[in-house]
């Protein structure tokens, strides 16, 4: 982790602010990328980076704001090659950049869909495409003996991607950087790059979002500071081996989760038809699993 040049993207608030915190705490060296914009995505102000890489300076540690929007490619790309220009290389991006613009879906604007969509899902690809061309490049440098250290990318995923209420947006969003990780860890790791998903929990101004009667925890039980130290893993030659996978991080709990898998299934000689799945599918091939499953996701 020492001297580890790690950029942070939203790290201006919340977990990202705890994860840039966490990283120089342990001797990486920080680039703090944030657009500065309220929950919904409205608005900039390059102040919110800027204060976090000075809590870090003040603090003892090495950083630098970078003010900008990752779901714009050219300003992904710029926030890379800035990175090594000040600091020779990229070994680390996670990236908590999100935004949150709730609605039932029958009421749900087109506008909300798209900007809830380019900001999470865009916004994760852009830095990761930026990221992945430097790594490239780096390892075709390093030819055969490889990087000297590894690389890695950890994309901020939510619970809500197993369906949430009002959300379908942001769990659209997430549930397709989960695909993303698991299709750009397997490009990549012949590169030496591993490509995580983090489904995070903790008390920030997101939560602050949701009623105070109807919120899932308290700030003094799930501190966004306790998610930190499993970023700082991720991004640690600890982890060498970890690649293409969903953790969990919230309170005093992480954990991983399982990738989707076929839970039932049935062959049927010369193809199925409404009439053989009207009789079969229910009965046989998925008589052991659960087929009415909005409950569980509430
Ligand atoms: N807080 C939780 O419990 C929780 C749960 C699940 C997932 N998440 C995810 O974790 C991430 C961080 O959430 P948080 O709770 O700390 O929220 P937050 O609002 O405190 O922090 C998000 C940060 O991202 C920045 N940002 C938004 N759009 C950006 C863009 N286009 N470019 C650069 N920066 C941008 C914001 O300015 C803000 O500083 C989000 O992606 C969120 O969806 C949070």
């Amino acid at each position: 982790m020492q001297e580890a040049v790690c950029v942070v993207a939203g790290g201006g608030n919340g977990l990202g602010r705890a994860a840039a915190l966490e990283l120089a705490d342990h001797g990486a060296r920080v680039v703090v990328n944030d657009l500065g914009c309220e929950v919904d995505g409205t608005g900039s102000d390059a102040s919110v980076p800027e204060a976090v890489a000075e809590e870090i300076r003040d603090r003892g540690g090495e950083a630098i704001a970078h003010h900008g929007d990752v779901s714009d490619f050219e300003y992904a790309e710029s926030l890379i090659a800035d990175t090594v220009d000040a600091y020779g290389r990229v070994d680390f991006v996670c990236n908590f950049a999100g935004i949150l613009r709730d609605g039932i879906s029958y009421k749900l604007t087109e506008e909300d869909w798209r900007e809830v969509v380019e900001t999470n899902l865009t916004g994760q690809f852009a830095p990761l495409r930026a990221a992945a061309k430097h790594w490239r490049e780096a390892s075709e440098d390093a030819g055969e003996d490889g990087f000297d250290r590894q690389r890695s990318y950890l994309a901020v995923s939510a619970g809500a991607a197993r369906g949430s209420l009002g959300q379908a947006n942001y769990a659209a969003s997430k549930a397709g950087i989960l695909g993303m990780v698991r299709t750009v860890s397997n490009e990549l790791v012949r590169s030496n790059v591993r490509v995580n998903a983090l489904i995070p929990n903790g008390y920030t101004r997101m939560t602050e979002t949701v009623p105070e009667e109807h919120r899932p925890y308290t700030e003094a039980e799930m501190p966004p500071e306790k998610v930190a130290p499993l970023v700082a893993y991720l991004a640690s030659e600890a982890a060498e081996d970890v690649t293409g996978c969903t953790l969990y991080a919230g309170g005093d709990r992480v954990g991983v989760l399982s990738d989707p898998a076929m839970e039932a299934v049935g062959v049927a000689p010369d193809g199925w038809s409404l009439e053989s799945l009207s009789e079969h599918f229910r009965e046989d091939v998925a008589s052991d699993v659960d087929l009415s499953r909005t409950e569980s996701y509430l």
